[in-house]
Formats: structure tokens, sequence, C-alpha cells
């Protein structure tokens, strides 16, 4: 049993379990080893992880796709890039009223995939006492970038239509979520067939197959003026395809370049090919089509405009309160099974968020050594900590 320093009631072991990102390029694994627990600045807090959110960037990031790295450093280094837990060490100079011994949070930051870590109390948010560690490690990224998204940039009204690509995912479903918050909003959503039910139920107005249809084709269709918003995180070809679908005084959102991604391994070739075809729109033609377009990048909004982040972070916390809102978890699976966890999101087949918590056994999970999907578990064999709720 390792030694451990006390801080209030809470006991901090010396080491804890965390996932690192070791290798470089598209070698990179993801292995649970034991890590020294960090010691404290006086700037900032630690928080005893609960659970921990999957997202796509990281998906990205193990592939080693240039400008998706969390850490400055060169791997290993621990991963993750929000969660939730408690509050279980305040450096001295931390003074803010929310930030309390004891208090549930949700944070975003890096180094978050650790049973302890260290994070700045500017990105910690205490959570609803209703609302679960697991919900509220689904919660602060697809829920600020779409409520910031569609509320902040494209002021969704009622009566208005919106397009969500890649609906079925962490995004996509806070995002429907949000929409079916406003009256009368019509949704068209692009995913795989086989979670088109489960949008339905969610309350998607039009469901494409992007892999066996035109979608453009098929939005031109139904609503031949187009739509008012989009929402387009695949980038390449994609969003001159989306662009053509607005209609007039609508407004696209880049933010996101999910066509990077094809298979389990970075491509240079896929890369340079969906740059080459990402046909920037002049301002000549925005102009005379009356259309807008713009971009969103959490990670920098959160540093520069932290009042628009808090601004949202109230609104989403009423919203959740009023039920109208509420994380779809996918699947919570133990840190030893990060491999099954990220290959059941390359294979696309979550329905919302994945989630990680750490586990009381500290080492021996990892990707199995191998960046073929096809080799790692079938997650449909797997049995998740949790399933599908
Ligand atoms: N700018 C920001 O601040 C920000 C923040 C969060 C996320 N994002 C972006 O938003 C998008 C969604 O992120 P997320 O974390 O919520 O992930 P997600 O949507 O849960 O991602 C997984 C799903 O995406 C779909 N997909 C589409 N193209 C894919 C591909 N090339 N490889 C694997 N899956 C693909 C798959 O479902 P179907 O095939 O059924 O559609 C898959 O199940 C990503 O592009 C991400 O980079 C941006």
């Amino acid at each position: 049993m390792a030694e451990s320093t006390s801080t209030s009631d809470y006991t901090i072991p010396k080491i804890c379990p965390a996932i690192f990102l070791t290798g470089s390029s598209n070698v990179n694994r993801l292995v649970v080893q034991e890590r020294t627990v960090p010691d404290l600045p006086t700037d900032k807090i630690m928080v005893e992880i609960k659970a921990c959110g999957l997202n796509f960037k990281e998906m990205m990031e193990r592939m080693g796709i240039p400008g998706t790295a969390s850490n400055k450093s060169k791997p290993p280094y621990v991963m993750g890039f929000e969660g939730s837990g408690i509050i279980v060490q305040i450096g001295s100079e931390v003074k803010s009223e929310h930030i309390k011994i004891g208090n549930r949070v949700c944070v975003v930051g890096s180094e978050v995939w650790s049973k302890y870590t260290i994070l700045d109390p500017k990105f910690c948010f205490p959570i609803p006492d209703n609302m679960t560690f697991e919900e509220a490690a689904a919660f602060p990224v697809v829920y600020l970038t779409a409520y910031m998204m569609l509320f902040q940039q494209a002021n969704l009204q009622p009566g208005m239509s919106v397009l969500i690509h890649m609906v079925a995912g962490g995004v996509g479903t806070a995002a429907v979520q949000l929409c079916r918050s406003v009256s009368d909003v019509t949704i068209f959503g692009t995913c795989s067939a086989a979670k088109h039910e489960r949008m339905k139920e969610m309350g998607v107005d039009h469901l494409i197959d992007y892999r066996t249809q035109d979608y453009a084709q098929e939005i031109k269709r139904i609503s031949p003026r187009g739509v008012d918003i989009i929402l387009e995180p695949l980038g390449g070809p994609d969003f001159k395809k989306s662009y053509d679908l607005l209609d007039q005084l609508g407004h696209i959102i880049s933010f996101g370049f999910a066509n990077a991604v094809t298979g389990d391994k970075m491509s240079y070739f896929t890369m340079a090919k969906n740059w080459l075809q990402w046909k920037n729109v002049n301002s000549m033609a925005m102009m005379q089509e009356n259309r807008t377009v713009s971009g969103y990048h959490l990670l920098y909004v959160s540093l520069s405009r932290m009042d628009k982040v808090m601004c949202a972070l109230k609104q989403l916390n009423l919203l959740y309160k009023d039920g109208k809102i509420k994380p779809l978890i996918d699947s919570v699976h133990g840190f030893s099974q990060i491999g099954t966890a990220v290959a059941r999101m390359n294979s696309r087949q979550n329905i919302g968020k994945i989630v990680i918590v750490p586990e009381e056994t500290t080492t021996g999970g990892n990707d199995e050594g191998t960046s073929d999907v096809s080799k790692w578990k079938n997650p449909e064999e797997d049995t998740p900590t949790k399933s599908r709720i």
C-alpha cells in the first residue's frame, strides 16, 4: 500500500492510475499506468476524478493528427480533456466561492484521465445535486459546444430549421436536445442507418444515412429553400456542400475536421485530399447570398471569453434542472477498457457519449498494443461497466 498525505477529510495517495498516451505519430498507444500524484501548486486545485468523457479529439490525438495534442510535451503524457469529481485539495492562493473541499464539479483541462489530477479552478464548475458523475463527465464539452454555437453564434429562434451532422454523437445528441428546447424547430440529421430509430425517438425530424444517400440532394428534396443553421464538424468537401444548403440569411458554423479520420491510423493522404477539397467562400459571395459563416473552438473560447462560457453554463444548468436536457450516455467503461472505448467510437458505433471511469485496480489495461481496430475486442462482445441508458 502506498504512503498517503491527508488534507481535510480526504486521503490523497502518493500514486494513482492514469491513462497515458505513449509512442509517437501513428503508433501511439493508450496505456493505463500508475503515476505519482503531483504536488499542488498554490494557484490550483486537486480533484479526485470519478468519471471522464471521451471526445472525438482524443481519438484524433491518439492518431497523432496535428493540432489535436492536449499537452505541450511529447508522449508519454496523461490524456484527457473533461471529467467530473470531487475537490479534495485547494491551493493557498485560490479564492473562489464555488471552490470548496468536497464540492462536486465537472472539469475541463489537461491530464484529466487520472484518478487524481491538478486543475485550474477557472475550469471547474459546480454541478446540480441530482446530476450523476457519469452525466457530469459527459456534460461540459458537448453541451457548451452545442449551446454556444446554436444560441450565442447562430441565434436559434422558434420556427427555424437546423442541420446537425454526426447527429447521433456527443455534440449531435446535445444539439438535438437544445433544439428541442425551442418551439417549432425542424431538425435534419445525418448518421448511420442503425441509429435512425433512436434519433427519431429523440426528436430528429429528417434522418439521412450519409453512407448510402446524398444528404444534400435529400435535404433539397425535403426543403428546396435549404436550412437556417448548419453545424458542420466534417470539414473537407463537406464544408462547401453544406454551405450550399443554407437558406437566405442562414448561418453555417465550422467546428471540426472529422473527415481527417479514416480507419484507425493517421493518413497524410486523406488529410491532404480533404484539405485541398476544403473550399473557402469569399466574403463578396457571402454578401450577395446573404449567408453567414463562422468558426467555433471551445479550447480557445474558454481562455478568452469566460463570460460567455459562464453564461452558457448557467443556462445549461437551468435546462438540466427543468429536465429539458440530459446527457445521453452510450456506455461506461473502466480505464482498463480504454482500447474498447476508443474502438467503439472509431468504428462509429456510439450513440451519445462514451464515458470512462477510474477503477480500483490500477494497471494492466491498454489498447492491446495495436492500432488495428479489428484486433481490439469487439465492443458488442464487451460488457461495459454499465450499459446504454
Ligand atoms: N470545436 C470544438 O470546440 C469541438 C468540441 C467538441 C467536438 N468537436 C467536433 O465535433 C465532432 C463530434 O465530436 P464528438 O466528440 O461529439 O464525437 P461523436 O460525434 O460522438 O463521434 C463519433 C461519431 O461520429 C460519426 N463519424 C463521422 N465521421 C466519422 C469518422 N471519420 N470517424 C469516426 N466516426 C465518425 C460516427 O457516427 P455516424 O457515422 O453514425 O455519424 C461516430 O459514431 C468532431 O468533429 C469533433 O472534433 C468540436
